[in-house]
């Protein structure tokens, strides 16, 4: 591991996942007492504030996002202290040679920077840092999502911001493994030895990775457009699901050893490209419908032009390696879909043979096992047990669910922002939860060949409207197998 950071230089420190998650993640680290005793802060931007003007873009950042009850001026004050601000422009090489001596001044050992800026900026920013001597050594740099829109653009922005920190150095963010949930999976895999003899091909028929939201665009509309589901959701967070659950053990739980394991998944997933598309994959864009009883307008009208983005994917990938041959792995993920919800689940095999025979037979299920990270976290085990009372048939079974909520099991647990964990592992220099350069390339490189195929054989989204689980399509590639999305 580096050592811990003494400086935190932001870049887009007044944009807007500076104010909503950011920041508040910062205060709440101050609140904790994690952050580094020594630890500056040095916010930048275009916009021409000082430091007093920063202090208040901060403080109501706090205000907004924290609770009152959570709040307190002594954290307040204690991140207060340690703020600074210099606005700094990529294309005005003075106000970049001037942040650099800023950092040289403030640091007082390593500097963590953040990239939270448009990602044309990544490269050129990060060599600017290094002309002017503020990206040697003890440096490291934070880079948001998303790494390009395809190979071929990933590569380019890697490429760039490798002139100037070399891997060991670059913590590439996907939020979704800063989540608590996310990091619930795999302590619920790997730190509970009742699961892992089961996890693979032969008592596995089926995995479900489900990613809702209510939400539409947001006013997010030019890039969303440019990128859809497909690139927005299921590149990154979906795939880095699904590295979890079918990865092998890691040997630690440390950036080489877990990363080495999720990159053997992606690069064990069989390619659904032109030839498959029709059959492997469904794109959804929806019209206008009712999100949470309230009647909302369909993708084109919030645009404001017709379009042939996807807001909704639903894909059956294969993971093709010894554990996983011929389970399904479904993945799904939506804009203005019935409910914001986050779940994996994990249908095991049928029992071989039922000793109950007859009608009970018909109402045997199998077992299985939902992890549900979003909007609460739970763990629910389906099991079968006897229905309670007599019947002349003679036993009768039904499913009942082993119901686990970390909710109340932790009534303490506040809700966290993902960027708590995240700013915490790279403020200490920890890689684990961040992803590598191979990671998000070998993903653009699975995805490109679905969007390609969708390009060749001429594939559009099928509408659906908003408030429901995407096109009848979705439900097809499911049912099509003999399989159903887990209501
Ligand atoms: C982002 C996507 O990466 O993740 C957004 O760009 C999406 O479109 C968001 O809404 C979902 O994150 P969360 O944490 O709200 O599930």
């Amino acid at each position: 591991h580096a050592a811990p950071a003494s400086l935190l230089t932001i870049f887009g420190a007044t944009g807007d996942l500076a104010r909503r998650m950011l920041l508040p993640s910062l205060y709440s680290l101050q609140a904790e007492q994690l952050l580094p005793a020594n630890l500056r802060i040095l916010g930048t931007a275009r916009s021409e504030l000082d430091r007093e003007g920063f202090a208040n873009l901060v403080s109501a950042s706090i205000a907004d996002r924290i609770a009152a009850a959570e709040r307190n001026d002594a954290a307040l004050r204690g991140l207060l202290d340690r703020l600074d601000y210099a606005a700094a422009s990529v294309d005005d090489d003075a106000s970049m040679a001037a942040l650099a001596s800023k950092v040289q001044a403030l640091r007082d050992g390593d500097v963590l920077y953040h990239m939270s800026t448009a990602p044309k900026f990544y490269g050129p920013a990060c060599q600017s840092l290094a002309a002017h001597g503020a990206a040697g050594a003890g440096t490291r740099v934070m880079l948001e999502k998303p790494i390009g829109k395809d190979l071929a653009s990933a590569i380019a922005i890697n490429d760039s911001v490798a002139m100037a920190f070399d891997e060991e150095r670059i913590y590439r963010v996907d939020h979704y493994l800063g989540k608590e949930g996310v990091q619930n999976l795999i302590a619920l895999r790997f730190g509970n030895a009742l699961f892992e003899p089961l996890w693979n091909a032969r008592h596995i028929e089926q995995v479900q990775i489900t990613v809702g939201e209510t939400v539409g665009v947001e006013g997010r509309g030019d890039y969303y457009d440019d990128s859809g589901a497909l690139r927005d959701m299921l590149q990154n967070h979906l795939l880095q699901l699904l590295c979890l659950v079918a990865m092998e053990p890691p040997a630690k739980f440390d950036p080489t050893a877990v990363r080495n394991e999720k990159i053997k998944v992606l690069r064990s997933l069989r390619p659904i490209g032109r030839e498959q598309v029709a059959h492997e994959s469904v794109a959804g864009q929806y019209t206008a419908g009712a999100s949470d009883g309230v009647a909302v307008p369909g993708y084109a009208d919030e645009l404001g032009r017709s379009s042939r983005t996807e807001t909704f994917v639903a894909l059956r990938a294969h993971v093709d390696n010894w554990r996983w041959s011929g389970v399904p792995f479904y993945l799904r993920t939506g804009k203005r879909l019935p409910s914001r919800s986050t779940e994996i689940y994990i249908q095991f095999r049928k029992v071989p043979y039922s000793i109950f025979g007859g009608r009970t037979a018909s109402d045997m299920q199998p077992n299985g096992l939902l992890i549900r990270l979003q909007p609460e976290e739970r763990i629910e085990l389906d099991l079968m047990a006897k229905t309670p009372g007599l019947d002349r048939s003679g036993l009768r079974l039904s499913q009942v669910g082993l119901d686990l909520d970390f909710h109340e099991e932790f009534a303490n647990a506040r809700k966290r922002i993902a960027y708590e964990r995240l700013y915490l592992d790279a403020i200490e220099g920890n890689g684990t939860l961040f992803v590598r350069r191979d990671e998000t390339e070998a993903a653009w490189q699975w995805v490109d060949a679905i969007a390609d195929g969708w390009r060749a054989a001429g594939i559009t989204p099928r509408p659906y409207p908003a408030g429901t689980w995407g096109p009848g399509a979705a439900v097809s590639l499911t049912e099509r197998h003999g399989h159903g999305w887990r209501e």
